[in-house]
């Protein structure tokens, strides 16, 4: 699988087979996290890895009982160490580099995990301070995301906006036509060319039928003619 197959295959897995995870997976994905690019190379990440059942339990208690924790074989909670960041580079540090960094990690988890077989999901929506307290999480770190993994039991479709909308160029708000064309991608030219012969052909046929229909109604006027003069 190349890069690019493996970012476009990935999705959001939020039902999970049985079958545990093993143990050498778990900690490459947490590998590829630790690979991630972060501001200063800070670092500034921690992992938490749950494979306890009773402690999935309970965190799903506090993730609005969502499903997709109750059944994950395992969970990897994100915390990003803020008092670093801040030193370094004040609140833009705190605030934006600890989670960016953190987001990084995420990412590259997730599509490690996609690589390796097994479906993930990013949980964001979880009541802090219980996580806080269920993992002993000191006030200098922050749990930023949850990973929930498993062998995946469903097989979500794609569901992304064309590059059109969300691309502009040079300018924020600044769009091109047929941006397809600048992008090399002609696939989108065939299809439309594809569409248009369709409709010509569709128009072309539906004016030759109509000929013949004429024609066939004249020349039965000319022989209700001819038989009504024999
Ligand atoms: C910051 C963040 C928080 C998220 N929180 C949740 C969550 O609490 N529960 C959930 O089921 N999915 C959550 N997701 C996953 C998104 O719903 C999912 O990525 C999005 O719908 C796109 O689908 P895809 O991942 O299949 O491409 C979260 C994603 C991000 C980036």
């Amino acid at each position: 699988m190349n890069i690019f197959e493996c970012i476009r295959n990935r999705r959001s897995i939020r039902k999970y087979t049985e079958q545990p995870i093993e143990f050498d997976k778990l900690t490459k994905i947490i590998e590829a996290g630790t690979f991630a690019p972060s501001a200063g190379n800070m670092q500034n990440w921690r992992f938490v890895l749950v494979t306890d059942k009773n402690v999935i339990k309970n965190v799903h208690e506090h993730c609005l009982h969502q499903e997709v924790v109750y059944n994950a074989q395992a969970l990897i909670v994100v915390c990003g160490l803020t008092e670093k960041a801040e030193r370094l580079y004040g609140l833009r540090g705190k605030r934006l580099y600890t989670i960016q960094n953190c987001a990084c990690a995420i990412q590259n988890m997730l599509l490690e995990a996609h690589a390796l077989g097994l479906g993930t999901c990013w949980v964001g929506a979880f009541n802090e301070d219980k996580i806080n307290s269920i993992f002993n999480i000191p006030e200098n770190a922050r749990p930023q995301a949850i990973i929930t993994i498993g062998y995946p039991n469903e097989k979500p479709k794609h569901d992304r906006k064309d590059l059109s909308s969300v691309v502009y160029f040079n300018n924020y708000g600044l769009k091109i036509k047929d941006l397809h064309l600048l992008l090399r991608d002609y696939s989108v030219e065939w299809k439309k060319q594809a569409k248009t012969l369709e409709e010509s052909s569709e128009k072309g046929f539906k004016k030759i039928a109509g000929l013949i229909k004429r024609w066939l109604h004249n020349n039965l006027k000319t022989r209700k003619f001819f038989d009504r003069k024999l």
